[in-house]
């Protein structure tokens, strides 16, 4: 049992392999936070209360004398109205309009396993014995309100999933305003505040900054998780690298507005909230109804970025990933929209499709512009029947012609949007997301669909439905290209209005769930205008996201880089695309292009019939390395070797999970004149072990490639180099 309570000390003990957090309950009241870090098995010593010095101007938790500053205190959860003056965990408004809360310790359970949440997506078990659950209670007894703390430890992974329930078990109906599903009382705050910032075609950027008194937020009021922040932070200390360092990353399983916050209080206390985000949120409770928050998952490494990144990857790969493509390779694709947008037809995407399964691509998927009257962005999305003047057979019709080809086929396709020039919309202007009377603000040129709304989610479960049941299609990519303005649903009471944002996704979820369980052969892969939506609610349904827009080489190494602080290369879709890219117009070399997608999910945008013989053969070489080197990239262990933020190149090391076989990648961004050139060390490696290099068929031991490293040249703009070392 990971999970220890101390009778005697009331003290609950939760403990991954080499973590611990660590809860005391005081005076059968509160419930204070000890410890998250290390591992502590020896609760000797423990002191009664986290806190030293005396503190005037405090309020004191009513029956407790001094030692008890309710601002100061590192609580288990923070609640509003009692002298908690940091930001609180939990605020609700009462039907007597009163906001304050008291929650008070009303016992426990621990269970083996780990239980799903209702209606949202969370990392699950496979067996009971992988993790154990334990479950706090904290009750409001004027009000009849009770929380569950849920704490899960994993066993075999330095990982604790967290979050929250509550449960009105009064009679009156209650507002919720804030829920978050973690709260920590970290003791100081000498820590430094790691956020993943971008925007579109530049997502995930990697910003750090120290810590300072008041409040340091990152959030999303979107309606989607967001380019420009995502649903993850970190705290480290100051001495922390890849490599060395205590950091704890909190990451948030939602795909909607979220919150995470570090609060620095004046006693010098660092609360870290993380949740569904406050901003226009409420939620009315009834009596006998529950509410539950979305998990976070929370890793602390002593050993860097780079040991939290890996648990993360493994985690998320393979405990919240679903699904038959979890863990198998997946089909090598070619898309037609970088080559293509708009202007295709049967005949040319065949023409597409012939040349691509030459050099060894398996599946043709047909991007935006098969439906309506689709020729630009103005229009048709809802109408998802396709344009025969493009497919003169349709959908159907392209599909078996691909099988011939023997290629498969995937689709393109945006349910959760409507154009104001479309038939759907012209049928039920009221479908969607508006607020009456007021303009609907357009962008891209089309609006959002309510999917709070029952109907206008069986709508496109039948659509869905329909194409999935007959099209021949194997892959379906779910684009979202706009965020949501003029928020609320005209089947909601007035009272419900800021439920609006937290039912949309809880719609989404419900679709996504439905569809990916009906048609478990088929392979989801998510997408909001690249990266805007790229969080790790949409894993459970989207084994792989299309990371970004932006595909030029120099640019994808950031995003990438950035991209794998929490999420593992099988879900980074990355795909070869024309050069000059189209969007920042920037040359790269072919094999850098592909070098830099086969550090993630590996595939194609580049019109393959507009290569040159050599460029043909470059290709070929790069599918035939994918099939040699995919299994250690989608499920070995990644070491980020060098920083495309802190220096002029970029490097990853991929080590398979029996250390057999490592994959090295180099690349270089601007060439340095008279460079004496980059010498990177190999990780992870099996200790005294051997290994050759595949090109050269030069040795290796261990030593020389983790303690002496290997040196690469940075005598070229954009050069890249991919080295696979075996071990023998
Ligand atoms: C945004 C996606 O990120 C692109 O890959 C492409 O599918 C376009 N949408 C199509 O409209």
């Amino acid at each position: 049992m990971s999970i220890i309570f101390d009778e005697q000390r009331q003290i609950f003990n939760i403990s991954t392999s080499n973590t611990s957090y660590i809860i005391r309950i005081f005076q059968n009241r509160l419930l204070l936070h000890l410890h998250y870090g290390k591992r502590i098995d020896n609760l000797e010593g423990i002191p009664d209360v986290p806190l030293n010095g005396s503190l005037s101007m405090s309020a004191h938790a009513a029956g407790f004398d001094g030692r008890v500053a309710i601002d100061v205190l590192p609580q288990e959860y923070g609640f509003y109205g009692t002298g908690d003056y940091r930001t609180p965990s939990f605020l609700a408004e009462y039907e007597d309009g009163s906001r304050i809360s008291d929650f008070v310790y009303d016992g426990y359970q621990i269970v083996k396993g780990k239980q799903l949440l209702n209606g949202l997506p969370s990392t699950y078990v496979e067996e009971e014995s992988e993790a154990d659950t334990l479950e706090i209670y904290l009750a409001d007894r004027l009000k009849g309100i009770r929380l569950i703390l849920r704490y899960c430890a994993y066993n075999i992974l330095d990982a604790i999933t967290r979050n929250v329930i509550v449960e009105n078990n009064g009679t009156e109906c209650v507002k919720l305003k804030s829920v978050m599903s973690v709260c920590v009382d970290f003791a100081d705050m000498y820590y430094d505040l790691t956020r993943l910032q971008g925007a579109w075609l530049r997502e995930k950027h990697i910003e750090k900054n120290p810590l300072a008194h008041g409040r340091q937020v990152i959030d999303s009021k979107r309606g989607a998780s967001g380019h420009d922040l995502s649903p993850f932070m970190a705290l480290s200390r100051k001495n922390c690298d890849e490599v060395q360092g205590e950091v704890y990353g909190f990451s948030l399983v939602y795909s909607g507005n979220f919150e995470g916050s570090a609060d620095v209080s004046y006693s010098g206390g660092t609360r870290v909230n993380f949740g569904i985000n406050s901003f226009d949120f409420g939620w009315m409770l009834n009596g006998g109804e529950c509410f539950t928050a979305p998990e976070v998952v929370m890793v602390y490494s002593d050993e860097g970025f780079g040991k939290m990144s890996r648990t993360y990857h493994k985690l998320y790969r393979t405990r919240l990933c679903r699904g038959k493509y979890r863990d198998k390779k997946r089909p090598l694709l070619i898309n037609n929209w970088g080559a293509t947008h708009y202007d295709f037809n049967e005949d040319k995407l065949i023409l597409f499709a012939r040349r691509a399964n030459e050099v060894g691509v398996e599946m043709l998927v047909l991007d935006d512009g098969w439906f309506g009257k689709r020729n630009t962005d103005n229009c048709s999305l809802g109408d998802w029947y396709a344009d025969v003047t493009k497919l003169p057979n349709g959908l159907n019709g392209l599909a078996k012609r691909l099988k011939e080809e023997g290629m498969s086929f995937g689709l393109w396709i945006e349910p959760e949007m409507v154009s104001p020039d479309s038939d759907l919309y012209r049928t039920h202007p009221e479908w969607c997301v508006h607020v009456l009377g007021r303009e609907r603000t357009l962008s891209r040129r089309q609006l959002v669909l309510d999917l709070t709304r029952n109907d206008v989610r069986e709508f496109i479960k039948d659509f869905m439905r329909r194409l999935l049941s007959k099209g021949n299609i194997s892959y379906i990519k779910w684009d979202m290209n706009r965020n949501i303005t003029e928020a609320g649903s005209q089947l909601l009471d007035k009272a419900n209005q800021q439920e609006f944002w937290h039912r949309y996704i809880l719609g989404l979820y419900e679709l996504l769930e439905e569809l990916t369980l009906e048609f478990p052969d088929v392979l989801f892969e998510g997408c909001s205008g690249g990266g805007g939506r790229f969080d790790a609610g949409m894993l459970y349904y989207c084994p792989q996201v299309w990371t970004s827009d932006m595909c030029d080489a120099a640019e994808r190494m950031k995003i990438q880089y950035g991209t794998s602080m929490v999420m593992p290369a099988s879900t980074m879709s990355s795909h070869i695309a024309e050069s000059p890219d189209h969007h920042n117009m920037r040359s790269m070399p072919l094999e850098t292009r592909a070098d830099i997608s086969l550090s993630a999910q590996f595939g194609f945008e580049v019109d393959i019939a507009t290569l040159s013989e050599n460029e043909i053969e470059i290709v070929r070489e790069k599918v035939k390395l994918y099939d040699e080197i995919w299994q250690t990239i989608q499920q070995g262990d990644m070491y980020r070797l060098a920083s495309p933020f802190e220096e002029n190149c970029c490097s990853f090391l991929y080590v398979s999970e029996d250390k057999s076989e490592a994959v090295l990648m180099f690349y270089t961004l601007m060439a340095v004149p008279n460079s004496q050139g980059r010498r990177v060390m190999l990780k992870g490696l099996k200790p005294d072990g051997v290994y050759v290099e595949q090109q050269s068929g030069k040795k290796y031991s261990t030593q020389i490639l983790e303690d002496y490293g290997i040196s690469f040249p940075e005598d070229r703009d954009f050069k890249s180099s991919i080295m696979v070392f075996k071990e023998i």
